[in-house]
């Protein structure tokens, strides 16, 4: 990791198959920052504990995502990804944060309020996964944070747990700043409201060609006929089609759907052909990369050892200042 970039922090939960939403929405955006930051990605398997149950999924969902980065083309040499438990100090890092924190800031995180509104059980680690994040932050001396909208609080809140740890101990840590990517989009599922795996209207970014098929000719479109004519603008088809054409075929699709006598069933095939030039090289050698195990492990070892030689220096400054020596 050198230091003369500035150094963004990207974390990303291994949850179930990635898509088109998730890639659009924050892998490419977050691999774009490797142009002019210094980036280190993690998969936040520790996060994910608060509501994974399935071991096996969590175990290959990890090795999905690393071959996942490595076939968007990462470069782990220039920049690092590794597994978030493979830094234990992490978790020590959490506690020394928790000691320094009000019960009051937790209960205002959206994700605890959201929970507890609902009258759902909140488990302890839904409501310090603020914290958790927060050190994730922090104990690699992060500059900046590329989030979504949703995820903006979480940044606010590590900023004010390391101002808390510095004005109790010192200046021990950087205070980072959230990144919002205006240019990122909001990515609309099959149904046209926001793709989410919680609403079951996700494209997987990599399955299979006829998968992928089936998937977008599934696409809830209006029943206006054959015949008559359409505009393309203003539909979840057009708005997914703009996303992955390029601006000629789009022009030329909707100059089409306007004449009347094409239906959306041939606009949709237009789609799925569009969308899977734009995945296949991607989705090739993610399904090499997947394969080799041996390769995916070595990728973590790596990761950990550089990520590791960060964070042992931010852990044993904390500790130092807290009194444990
Ligand atoms: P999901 O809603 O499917 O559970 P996550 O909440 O796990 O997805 O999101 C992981 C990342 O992908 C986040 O950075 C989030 O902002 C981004 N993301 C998810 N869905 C979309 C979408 N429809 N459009 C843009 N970005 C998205
Ligand atoms: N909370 C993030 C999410 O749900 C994942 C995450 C964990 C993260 N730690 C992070 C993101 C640190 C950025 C920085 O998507």
């Amino acid at each position: 990791m050198s230091s003369q970039k500035k150094r963004s922090l990207t974390g990303l939960k291994p949850t179930g198959n990635l898509h088109l939403g998730n890639y659009l929405g924050a892998l490419k955006p977050a691999l774009e920052l490797s142009k002019n930051y210094n980036c280190i990605y993690f998969i936040a398997d520790l996060h994910s504990l608060t509501q994974n149950r399935d071991a096996e999924a969590l175990a290959s969902q990890t090795l999905d995502q690393v071959a996942t980065w490595l076939a968007l083309g990462l470069d782990t040499d220039k920049h690092t990804l590794f597994r978030q438990s493979d830094v234990p100090s992490v978790t020590e890092l959490t506690w020394y944060l928790s000691c320094v924190t009000g019960h009051g800031l937790l209960e205002k995180a959206h994700a605890f309020k959201d929970a507890t509104a609902k009258g759902q059980e909140v488990n302890m680690g839904t409501f310090s996964y603020p914290v958790l994040m927060a050190a994730d932050i922090l104990l690699y001396d992060t500059d900046i944070v590329p989030v979504g909208k949703d995820q903006k609080q979480h940044v606010e809140m590590a900023r004010d747990m390391a101002g808390s740890l510095n004005a109790t101990y010192g200046e021990l840590l950087k205070l980072p700043e959230p990144l919002i990517q205006e240019e990122v989009m909001t990515i609309p599922g099959l149904d046209g409201r926001k793709m989410s795996k919680s609403y079951g209207n996700e494209v997987p970014l990599f399955c299979d060609e006829k998968s992928l098929r089936k998937k977008l000719m599934s696409l809830k479109t209006d029943s206006t006929g054959l015949e008559e004519p359409k505009e393309l603008a203003g539909t979840t088809v057009g708005e997914l089609f703009a996303l992955f054409a390029t601006t000629t075929q789009y022009e030329d699709l909707a100059v089409r759907l306007a004449k009347g006598g094409m239906g959306w069933g041939h606009a949709k095939e237009e789609l799925f052909v569009a969308v899977n030039e734009h995945v296949k090289e991607m989705r090739d050698r993610y399904n090499e990369y997947r394969k080799d195990e041996p390769l995916l492990r070595k990728e973590l070892a790596k990761g950990a050892e550089k990520a590791q030689s960060v964070a042992s220096q931010t852990i044993a400054r904390v500790r130092y200042a807290v009194g444990l020596r």
